[in-house]
């Protein structure tokens, strides 16, 4: 289990998007949850999105994965990399590593991405547009982090967006259980000294734009706003080519009406937010259960088991006084109120069995929900997993 050793809202108050620090010790006693030989399997996967980066002769090199055995046959002992994003949807200690976390808005967490360099591996200076927790595991990896700034852009290889150099304001050795926090825009640069781990909880802000745009899509593909500009009170104007001030307010508030109504706007947001940006270990064609089968695992005292990186939210408040929805990898599920701590429990654990959502059960329409999960993949018995 892991544990920070320090006040996750006193680290907020501090520097959350305000500026980088290293904390020494942020995890005690830290253990590695994955190891090299299980980082590099997982990098042959063609699911897994993993990059492999090289750097001898500061002559660099990029490649995507999947990558092959073969590649790993010709590497040396110094100068490279290896990547894997998401690493916390593939592999179940990597997830325990959020864990820590969970106290920060988890629409606003986006992955675990877990490197492992030799000496003098690392995929040089650049910015990133994530807040980013950098947990140093086995090994010792030289850090430098420059000032947020304007910075010129390097091109030493396609793949890789470096910057030409910056000045650190923090220069310093990282080694196991250390933390280093960086906000967006702070350009940063490791280079392992020992074969060395690295864990990067990263949370991502969403753009303005993005959320405009994906709000425009969300309205025409529920066919909200449908409507055009009605006025049958219009005037002759002097001068026909003047937008008078009048057409361009009317045009300004159908605008902002459409954005907003509280009601769609919830459900954008819920549905833009609980959307996985990395691939989910679901497994195809299981079997389809029915409400019987279901009913009957849950009463045999069996767990049913998340997959890893599902994302569900639900708002703090509603519209509607009756209902609460929840949102899963996309898409709004209806729930009474009523059953709400059952809800909670499906979004706050990694398992529950029947004694976690009795209420939940009651309810005929509840229980189709959870159906939906369990058929789609969201939720898994415990048996697929031992067979895998
Ligand atoms: C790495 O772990 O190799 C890179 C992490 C980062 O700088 O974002
Ligand atoms: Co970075």
């Amino acid at each position: 289990m892991y544990q920070l050793s320090f006040s996750l809202q006193e680290f907020l108050s501090e520097y959350w998007q305000k500026k980088p620090v290293i904390i020494k010790g942020g995890f005690e006693n830290f253990q590695d949850p994955v190891t090299p030989e299980e980082l590099a399997g997982l990098t042959l996967e063609s699911d897994v999105d993993s990059r492999f980066v090289s750097n001898l002769n500061n002559e660099w090199k990029a490649e995507h994965g999947p990558l092959s055995e073969e590649l790993f046959d010709t590497l040396g002992e110094t100068n490279w990399s290896i990547i894997v994003q998401a690493a916390n949807h593939w592999h179940e200690g990597a997830a325990e590593l959020f864990k820590p976390f969970k106290q920060m808005p988890n629409w606003l967490f986006d992955d675990i991405m877990i490197s492992y360099s030799v000496p003098d591996g690392g995929v040089g200076p650049h910015i990133d547009q994530y807040d980013v927790f950098i947990i140093q595991g086995q090994g010792k990896r030289h850090w430098r982090v420059g000032d947020i700034g304007e910075y010129e852009e390097e091109h030493r290889h396609g793949a890789l967006k470096q910057i030409t150099g910056f000045d650190p304001i923090i220069d310093q050795i990282l080694e196991p259980g250390d933390i280093l926090y960086i906000p967006p825009g702070f350009p940063h640069d490791g280079y392992a000294l020992e074969p060395s781990m690295s864990y990067s909880a990263g949370f991502r802000s969403p753009k303005e734009q993005e959320l405009v745009s994906n709000f425009a899509d969300f309205i025409i593909e529920n066919e909200k706003s449908d409507v055009h500009y009605h006025n049958p009170d219009l005037q002759a104007q002097t001068h026909g080519a003047e937008i008078t001030t009048q057409s361009f307010e009317d045009l300004k508030a159908m605008m902002l009406n459409a954005m907003s109504d509280e009601q769609s706007l919830k459900q954008f947001m819920g549905e833009y937010l609980s959307n996985s940006r990395h691939h989910l270990n679901i497994l195809p064609d299981s079997e389809k259960w029915t409400t019987e089968e279901l009913l009957g695992y849950l009463q045999s005292g069996q767990a049913l088991i998340k997959v890893a990186g599902v994302r569900a939210f639900y708002h703090e408040t509603e519209a509607c006084e009756d209902n609460m929805t929840l949102y899963v990898d996309g898409e709004s599920y209806v729930f009474p109120l009523a059953v709400k701590n059952d809800v909670i429990a499906l979004c706050e654990t990694s398992e529950f069995t029947l004694l976690d959502i009795e209420n939940l059960l009651q309810d005929p329409h509840s229980v189709s929900n959870l159906l939906q999960f369990v058929n789609i993949g969201y939720w898994f018995v415990e048996s697929e997993e031992d067979e895998e």
